[in-house]
């Protein structure tokens, strides 16, 4: 199967990662990779059995290669049944990690007109003193706005790993039922 991120900071990365090596306990071979490094032609959508994206979210949008993957996605009417996990920060509350709950993954999802078999959201990390001095006002900002922190030397994970393994085990089901069956209905374009 083919498993992707997209990041600027690393989370997405170490999600990904993390999903990875938790399909590996299962037997299922998935190496993760970079979207920016080696964006996929049109034979390995093909050749997969089910396609999943670990991407994040900056100022509203999710990272641009996801969004190119998704359209490509479409354009080829893939049957590979597909993933989606959107990283990012409003993930952190109750009830913000379904597409219903999560802006950010309700809108993409709408504008690829896409239904993933699978689709999540997960909180990511921030990172004050890494941030550029124009992004770390911005965040501090949503940050106030939403009752997060704001304290500049601010550096916390959100990602909860335990919900992360439960999407590798919700994965692992998907690609085990992809591979008893030559359709995959769930994730045809809307
Ligand atoms: C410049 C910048 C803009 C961001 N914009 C948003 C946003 O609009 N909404 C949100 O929920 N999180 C936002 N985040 C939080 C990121 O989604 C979060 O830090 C995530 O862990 C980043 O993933 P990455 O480490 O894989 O790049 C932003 C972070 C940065 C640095």
């Amino acid at each position: 199967m083919l498993l992707f991120y997209a990041t600027r900071d690393g989370q997405s990365r170490r999600i990904a990662e993390r999903i990875a090596a938790r399909l590996a306990d299962r037997g299922i071979d998935a190496p993760s990779r970079d979207l920016a490094d080696a964006f996929p032609v049109p034979a390995d959508f093909a050749a997969a059995p089910l396609v999943a994206v670990v991407a994040a979210v900056r100022y509203g949008r999710h990272l641009p290669e996801a969004e190119r993957l998704l359209a490509t996605y479409r354009e080829l009417l893939a049957r590979a049944p597909l993933v989606f996990v959107s990283v990012n920060l409003a993930a952190r509350k109750s009830g913000k990690d379904t597409v219903a709950g999560n802006q950010y993954l309700r809108k993409l999802l709408a504008r690829h007109r896409l239904k993933p078999a699978l689709a999540t959201a997960v909180a990511g990390r921030i990172d004050y003193p890494r941030y550029r001095w124009r992004d770390r006002q911005m965040i501090r900002l949503i940050m106030m706005m939403t009752g997060g922190p704001t304290d500049p030397q601010t550096c916390v994970e959100f990602t909860a790993w335990p919900a992360v393994d439960a999407i590798a085990a919700r994965i692992a089901d998907l690609h085990g039922c992809a591979g008893n069956r030559s359709e995959n209905p769930d994730s045809r374009p809307a």
